[in-house]
């Protein structure tokens, strides 16, 4: 068992059937015995099979619905983890209602909770401790010479997503500061990694490479983003939740600052890496089925961070980079077709069809009617 986890009462991880959720329980899981309730709507994105191992093991129970105040009488949280949101940025610009319901009303309804049950007409209870797991599109497009983001920037939020989040944060920081529930708040830049629903853009472009359709570039590609890997964005929530400092924000980022085009085809050469000789006989290099297409709505051209805080504060370092961490990806996403076909469901490629038809003129297979060429 390790050290890095103190605290000795129950944890609620809400969202934790999705990519980072699962990925963070699964960790979590294994550093503590203390009670775990993963609270989780099962949409689209949220599969209980991400986490079948970490539901076997007899510390963790997954709720998918569930009366928060019901849940909060019934254990005594000391934790609460709060990743349950819409994510996808382009299923908020053609919906965004979803966005806040979820994002907005399930964070005031999350933070009502804790304001009835951890905190008294004397003060909060000791030793309670939630983090709101927030995002870096909070602060909009950062200029191309601009310094990277850090905890003071100024908030500006340009898509319904983004928008959605940004309230969810001011929610947090007024529950706070109002009331004094016990609050974190961090803001991270895109993750890659195992288990990431394929509708983002490297296991969208990872799964389409592989199964022969066209890889779809919004606008020039030159957007820029900060990636990092999901194992390191889990160690970050756990020593913020751990050990930050209560009603403080922390900006957490890899510093692997690339432009989509240049991610899109570093995943073309580690697929056609993976596929071996074989590739050649199916067509061509990956990279020839880059499509540049319509742009996003609102598009943010770069995010980027700058992790000092969290450095400095909490000695957290990102332990992987893009290039070491692609092969391995890759080679995960062909070892779990059969859970990629499961989850890109019936509603998940009605949203591609639909998504992508205008912006490839058409010429569309949808993810899981064709075979794999492989
Ligand atoms: P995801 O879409 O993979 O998972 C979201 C999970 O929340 C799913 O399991 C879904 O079923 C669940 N959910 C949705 N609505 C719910 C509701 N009303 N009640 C309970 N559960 C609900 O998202 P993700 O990429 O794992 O992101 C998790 C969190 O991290 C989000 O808050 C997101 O804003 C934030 N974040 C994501 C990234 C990223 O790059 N993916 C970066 C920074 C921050
Ligand atoms: O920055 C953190 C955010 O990262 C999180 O808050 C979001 O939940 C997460 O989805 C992610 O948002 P992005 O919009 O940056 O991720 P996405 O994978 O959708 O897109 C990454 C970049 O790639 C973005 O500039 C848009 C572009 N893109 C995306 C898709 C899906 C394409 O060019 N083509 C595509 O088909």
């Amino acid at each position: 068992m390790s050290a890095v986890v103190t605290a000795g009462g129950a944890w609620l991880v809400t969202g934790g059937a999705g990519f980072i959720g699962g990925n963070f329980v699964r960790r979590l899981s294994r550093e503590t015995t203390a009670p775990i309730v993963v609270l989780d709507a099962l949409t689209y994105a949220g599969n209980a099979s991400s986490i079948a191992d970490v539901l076997a093991r007899p510390h963790v129970a997954l709720v998918k619905a569930a009366l928060l105040d019901a849940l909060f009488a019934r254990h005594d949280f000391t934790r609460v983890v709060h990743l349950a949101a819409e994510s996808h940025v382009d299923r908020s610009i053609v919906g965004p209602q979803p966005f806040l319901r979820t994002n907005v009303d399930g964070t005031f309804q999350l933070l009502e909770a804790a304001r009835r049950h951890w905190t008294t007409p004397n003060g909060p209870l000791a030793g309670r401790r939630l983090l709101h797991v927030s995002t870096d599109e909070v602060f909009g497009d950062l200029a191309p010479n601009a310094p990277p983001f850090t905890e003071a920037s100024p908030y500006a939020p340009s898509s319904p997503y983004a928008a959605s989040k940004a309230s969810a944060d001011l929610l947090v920081r007024a529950w706070h500061r109002t009331y004094g529930v016990p609050v974190l708040i961090s803001n991270c830049s895109n993750n890659y990694g195992p288990w990431q629903f394929p509708e983002k853009l490297i296991p969208l472009t990872i799964l389409n490479a592989l199964e022969g359709r066209e890889l779809p570039v919004y606008g020039d590609g030159r957007q820029r983003r900060d990636w990092l890997h999901v194992e390191d964005h889990c160690a970050a929530l756990l020593a913020i939740v751990e050990r930050g400092r209560v009603g403080e924000t922390y900006v957490v980022g890899g510093g692997d600052e690339r432009e989509n085009i240049d991610v899109v085809r570093a995943v073309c050469r580690a697929v056609d890496e993976a596929c071996g000789g074989g590739r050649a006989a199916e067509g061509g290099e990956s990279a020839a089925r880059i499509r540049h297409v319509a742009d996003r709505a609102g598009h943010d051209r770069r995010y980027a961070i700058d992790a000092t805080k969290i450095r400095r504060e909490l000695g957290w370092a990102p332990r992987h980079s893009i290039d070491e961490a692609l092969p391995a990806l890759v080679r995960w996403y062909v070892e779990h077709r059969d859970w990629c076909d499961a989850v890109r469901s019936g509603e998940y490629r009605r949203f591609y069809d639909e998504y992508y038809a205008a912006r490839l003129g058409g010429n569309v297979t949808a993810p899981g009617r064709s075979p794999a060429p492989r």
